[in-house]
């Protein structure tokens, strides 16, 4: 058993979540209204958008080939129509300096943030928007198109669907059911067409969305719990994947926990949590790829990590996931590259800085994990030689 050569290892961040200095942005206008965010923290702490240099070097040290990054629509068109050129020329430095380093890139466009402008003309809930998202991703990929590696379009809008409009709990913080349904199918809309315009400019470029996906099990197979499970894929991500995959080079996949349907058994006990509650299960990771693995298209995993301040559970969480992963690989799944989520400690939307998720800590210190997870990619690597 191994992973291909060329296998891209790499971990994954989002502008917002790293960069700081993002006033134009619907998330800043949002977090800082007193009570929204854990501590009410917000996201100045992030300082990526000037010391970005410094992620490239934790990429570096441990063995990374790969990163998976965003752009902050906010940064780059403050106001509608308007471009901010220092904006384009900071992100351009940094996919320069990737390039050097043989890091290939994976270029998110939409994480969650949106330009301030957008939002107040109702964001992804108004279908007269997407004009606005394809016009964005087509400046991007006639600017970046010679430097980016694989674009993925837009990360998690089920997930985004669920706390922005139902739980209410992210920006835009509504709870409005019907906003939910027509932003859903707005992201689908919005997927296609970017893929679309962007195909034309370059039509050799290697373009995805970025889905989250559980492992949905139930504890007690019955007709209800069956049907439960069901729905949960369906509408969390197959519905999706179905009506985008036409458009789609690849598959990205984040993958975070199991979720069980039906009582608790009394192994329940044993399971391992995270900082944030959700069950760990390494062979989730295995059960997903394989079953995505259906579509026919490459699969990335785009992010997999957990919250963990202590650092106690990461390292053999990394070895584990990687085991798992490798085996849906021999047997047949087309994943092609895995992020781990995150290279740093950052901006956990509500969670603000409470939960943990980096190889590093804020301040760019390694945790113990960063170096398993580094010794992990060199052992892969020599054995795919
Ligand atoms: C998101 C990240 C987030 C991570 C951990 C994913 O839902 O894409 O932005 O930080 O999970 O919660």
């Amino acid at each position: 058993m191994s992973y291909p050569k060329n296998f891209l290892f790499g971990s994954a961040t989002s502008s917002h979540q790293i960069e700081g200095d993002n006033k134009n942005s619907d998330w800043y206008n949002w977090e800082i209204i007193p009570g929204r965010i854990r501590n009410n923290d917000n996201s100045l702490r992030g300082d990526s958008w000037q010391n970005w240099r410094q992620d490239i070097e934790l990429l570096k040290n441990t063995n990374q080939n790969a990163y998976r990054m965003s752009i902050e629509w906010a940064k780059i068109e403050p106001t509608k129509g308007h471009f901010n050129l220092e904006a384009i020329d900071n992100y351009r430095q940094q996919f320069k300096e990737l390039k050097k380093n043989n890091i290939k890139i994976m270029l998110t466009l939409f994480h969650f943030t949106l330009p301030q402008w957008v939002a107040d003309k109702g964001g992804f809930a108004n279908r007269k928007n997407i004009c606005y998202f394809t016009h964005f991703s087509e400046k991007m990929i006639e600017e970046f198109g010679d430097l980016v590696d694989l674009w993925a379009t837009l990360n998690e809008p089920n997930v985004y669907v669920l706390k922005g409009y139902i739980e209410g709990l992210w920006c835009p913080g509504q709870k409005n059911y019907l906003n939910a349904i027509k932003s859903y199918f707005n992201f689908i809309a919005a997927h296609n067409q970017a893929y679309k315009a962007m195909k034309k400019i370059r039509p050799d470029a290697q373009i995805g969305p970025v889905i989250s996906v559980m492992a949905f099990e139930t504890s007690k197979p019955n007709v209800i719990n069956n049907i439960k499970v069901f729905f949960a894929r369906q509408f969390s991500y197959d519905l999706f994947n179905r009506l985008t995959i036409k458009n789609s080079d690849f598959l990205g996949l984040n993958y975070y926990l199991k979720t069980t349907f039906g009582p608790k058994n009394k192994s329940h006990k044993k399971i391992l949590l995270s900082d944030y509650n959700w069950e760990i299960s390494p062979e989730g990771i295995y059960q997903i790829t394989k079953e995505q693995a259906h579509w026919g298209i490459p699969i990335y995993i785009t992010e997999n990590g957990t919250a963990d301040a202590e650092d106690k559970i990461r390292p053999q969480f990394i070895k584990d996931h990687l085991h798992w992963l490798e085996k849906a690989i021999t047997e047949g799944a087309p994943v092609k590259g895995y992020f781990h989520w995150s290279l740093i400690d950052n901006f956990e939307w509500a969670a603000g800085y409470t939960m943990k998720f980096g190889l590093h800590t804020i301040d760019r210190k390694p945790r113990p994990s960063a170096k398993t997870y580094a010794e992990q990619i060199k052992k892969y690597q020599q054995e795919s030689k």
